[in-house]
């Protein structure tokens, strides 16, 4: 059984003090939802790299959510001006990456070190999440599986058969035309690039590494859209932007993904979601 796992993917939002306060306030709804839900799912919050350093003071014992980094430098220390590596990361408490995030890719022209980026991550102890993710172009040309299998291989071609076994693989599927614009794929197009991206891990490593690999979901997730997603066999979580940067909204991801809402009625499927709290959604570009 795979253990769900909600990320918030903070982007470029939020200052040091804005941070302190979400991270407070996350971290006492996940507590209040403890005593309610009989599991939680896995939460990761990745704001931007300073405000990773208020985790270890904020939380000294520890958090009921993780940290992840929203990027990580393929090599262990050296010359490289502005980056950030994952020894650096560690020692701040930090245990989740995004690698290959499409904003990284086209923004950053990082595709080609998506791979070694995903082999330096695991080297230090941190667990991967590998975005992968069509175009417009691409799912139009019916090229969807093309490009999502390219960027696997590429970003899977140094990971060590014992990491992918033991389950320290997440992969984010997230089509490129979904994110920030408000328009999410349908659960039934996730699933099944989904299924597919299950298939080549299992191909690559075998079907006990393909059991124990989560699949995320991104591309504007909000509460509203969050339980047909969950509900599909081989989407396993999500990772938000938008609608993780609200703490009551994310707290909601949450409460889906733990099956049951905390504070409100059960079997509501999220559906009673105020426009006001949906921030990431009606088209902006949120991210
Ligand atoms: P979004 O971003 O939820 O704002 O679409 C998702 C992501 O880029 O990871």
């Amino acid at each position: 059984m795979r253990t769900p796992l909600i990320a918030a993917n903070w982007k470029m939002h939020k200052t040091w003090p804005e941070a302190a306060t979400d991270f407070t306030a996350l971290e006492g709804g996940l507590a209040a939802r403890k005593a309610v839900h009989a599991a939680l799912p896995d939460v990761v919050v990745c704001p931007p790299y300073p405000m990773l350093a208020l985790y270890p003071l904020l939380f000294p014992g520890g958090a009921s959510f993780a940290l992840g980094a929203q990027n990580v430098h393929h090599e262990a220390s050296g010359a490289y001006t502005g980056e950030v590596s994952a020894p650096m990361l560690t020692v701040l408490g930090v245990a989740y990456v995004i690698v290959g995030h499409s904003e990284r890719r086209r923004d950053f022209g990082e595709d080609a070190v998506v791979g070694a980026k995903v082999a330096r991550a695991l080297e230090h102890d941190l667990t991967p999440i590998v975005c992968v993710g069509e175009t417009l172009d691409a799912r139009r040309a019916g090229e969807t599986e093309a490009a999502v299998g390219a960027q696997l291989a590429a970003a899977l071609a140094a990971v060590p058969p014992e990491a992918a076994a033991a389950g320290r693989l997440v992969i984010a599927y997230e089509p490129v035309w979904a994110i920030g614009t408000g328009a999410a794929a349908t659960p039934e197009a996730a699933q099944a690039v989904a299924r597919f991206i299950r298939a080549e891990v299992a191909e690559r490593f075998g079907a006990q590494a393909a059991e124990a690999t989560r699949i995320l979901y991104g591309g504007s997730v909000t509460a509203d859209n969050l339980g047909g997603f969950l509900a599909e066999p081989d989407i396993d979580g999500a990772l938000v932007g938008g609608a993780s940067l609200d703490v009551r909204h994310f707290l909601r991801l949450v409460d889906l993904a733990a099956g049951r809402p905390a504070d409100r009625p059960a079997h509501d499927g999220g559906r009673t979601a105020a426009a006001g709290e949906r921030p990431g959604a009606a088209g902006e570009r949120s991210g």
